[in-house]
This record gives structure tokens, sequence and C-alpha cells, in this order.
């Protein structure tokens, strides 16, 4: 059986390596309990060669992911890091065209493309985010397909089962507009999602997609959008900073997938 994902974006959080640490080995214990559900800690570059080994005697029960990466592997590229300067570290996972890069940063489809094959190149597993801003809820279809798109451009059939897609609309996300998507509207855009990869790929990349869902996701909602696996899981940014709420997150979306 599949796992239901529980992905952690700690952005630019916790401030010192002590409360990093700290983070993780909470979430660690509690995973040690939970039977149907993968966590992944997405952490700032500079904390993740301290957390990959979690508790010594046993081994980490969470996997660890980056929050992005670069296009090309190694070379004269000031300030880069690289997908396989990832993979050697430990990492799992690498976050690509989250909303705060694309805004913050001038990350565009095409870089997240190219940032994307380079991930699956050096053997991690993207999260490629897509979603809408507030303005453009008129023409979410659009907007999708156009990320989906040009973001996964010569990207193999293949290759899609070890690719995470994240819904995150931008206008659910707590550091902006924070406004509630409720789970029907993240599951109407579940459908535009498998129905674009039914498009371009087939019916059983469609099917297999794993597509999860991020907005001001806390202890309370987060079950609802994996109702009846509608979702394959949640990416959480505020709420996985604080070790109690993230705990109750992984708790109750363990129960659930039972
Ligand atoms: P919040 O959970 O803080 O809304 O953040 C969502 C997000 O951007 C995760 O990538």
């Amino acid at each position: 059986m599949t796992k239901t994902l529980i992905i952690a974006n700690w952005k630019c959080n916790p401030v010192s390596v002590v409360e990093a640490k700290n983070l993780f080995k909470s979430a660690d214990g509690v995973v040690r309990n939970a039977k149907n559900v993968e966590v992944v800690i997405c952490s700032p570059f500079v904390y993740l060669s301290e957390l990959k080994n979690g508790p010594k005697d046993q081994g980490s029960g969470v996997a660890l992911g980056a929050q992005d990466c670069f296009w090309e592997q190694k070379g004269a590229y000031t300030g880069e890091v690289s997908p396989v300067m990832l993979k050697n570290l430990g990492c799992k996972y690498v976050i690509v065209g989250h909303s705060e890069r694309r805004k913050y940063f001038n990350e565009t489809n095409e870089s997240v493309n190219k940032k994307i094959k380079a991930a699956f190149e050096a053997g991690l597993k993207p999260i490629f985010c897509v979603g809408e801003k507030h303005d453009e809820k008129e023409i979410i279809k659009e907007v999708l397909e156009k990320q989906l798109f040009e973001g996964l451009a010569g990207v193999s059939a293949s290759k899609i089962s070890d690719l995470i897609i994240a819904y995150e609309p931008v206008w659910a996300i707590s550091s902006e507009e924070g406004e509630y998507c409720s789970p029907e509207y993240a599951f109407s855009a579940n459908l535009i999602i498998k129905k674009f990869l039914f498009k371009e790929y087939d019916k059983t990349v469609a099917d297999k997609a794993r597509i999860i869902y991020g907005g001001s996701v806390d202890g309370k909602d987060a079950g609802l959008y994996i109702k009846e696996g509608k979702l394959a899981g949640v990416l959480v940014g505020k709420a996985s900073l604080n070790a109690m709420e993230f705990g109750k997150i992984i708790k109750s979306m363990d129960a659930i997938s039972s």
C-alpha cells in the first residue's frame, strides 16, 4: 500500500541548528509509531547534514528533502546547490517551483523544468509545486495546465511515478492571504491535474500520480484532503514548525490512512 505523504516545508526557519534538530527529533519520535504515512522534512540546506542520520542507534524514520536545487550538477555557479550534492547528503526529495521562489526569486516554468530534470538525473524525487494566484481563480485550468505543460516538458512517463505534484493555491498559503481552501476545491484542482496527465501521458500515469495539497494545513483539517483517497498527502508550512501541531498532523493522518 502506498503510504500517505506528509511533507514539511520549513521555509527559511528555524534560525539555529539546535532548534532544527529538536524539531526533527520530535517528528521522528512520532513517525516511529506510525505505519501508514511517509514523513519528509524539507529543511534549509545548512541543516541537512546535521539531520540526515536521526537517532544513531535506529536510523531515522523521517526522510529528508531540500527546498530547491540548481539545474546543473556541478561547476562554476557561485552560491548554488546541486541535486547530486543533495543526493550525496542523504536527501530523497527536493521541492521545485514553490510559489515563493517564483515570486521572490524569478523562478520560471523553464527553470523549474530544468531543475526537475536535474533532480531526476541525480536520483531525487522532485516535489513539483503548482497553483493559481487569487486573481487567477477564474482561469485555474489554464494556469495549472501551463505550469504542468512547461514544467514537465521532456519528462518521460516512466519518471512520473517518482514525481510528487503539490497543488498549492497561492491565496491559501499562510504567508499570503491564508484563505481557506476547501477539500472540494482542492479535489477539483486534483482532477484538472489528473486530466492533464491523462491527456499528455496516459491513464496509468494519471491514476498512479501522487498529487498532494498544501496551503494552511493544520492538525484539524489535514485529514480532510486525503479522504476517499482523493489526494495523496499534504505539504505543510507554518504548522510544521510547531512540534505539537506537526505531531498531531502525523497522528491524525496515520489513523485516517489505516
Ligand atoms: P503554509 O502551510 O504555511 O500555508 O505553507 C504552505 C506552503 O507553502 C508549503 O510549501
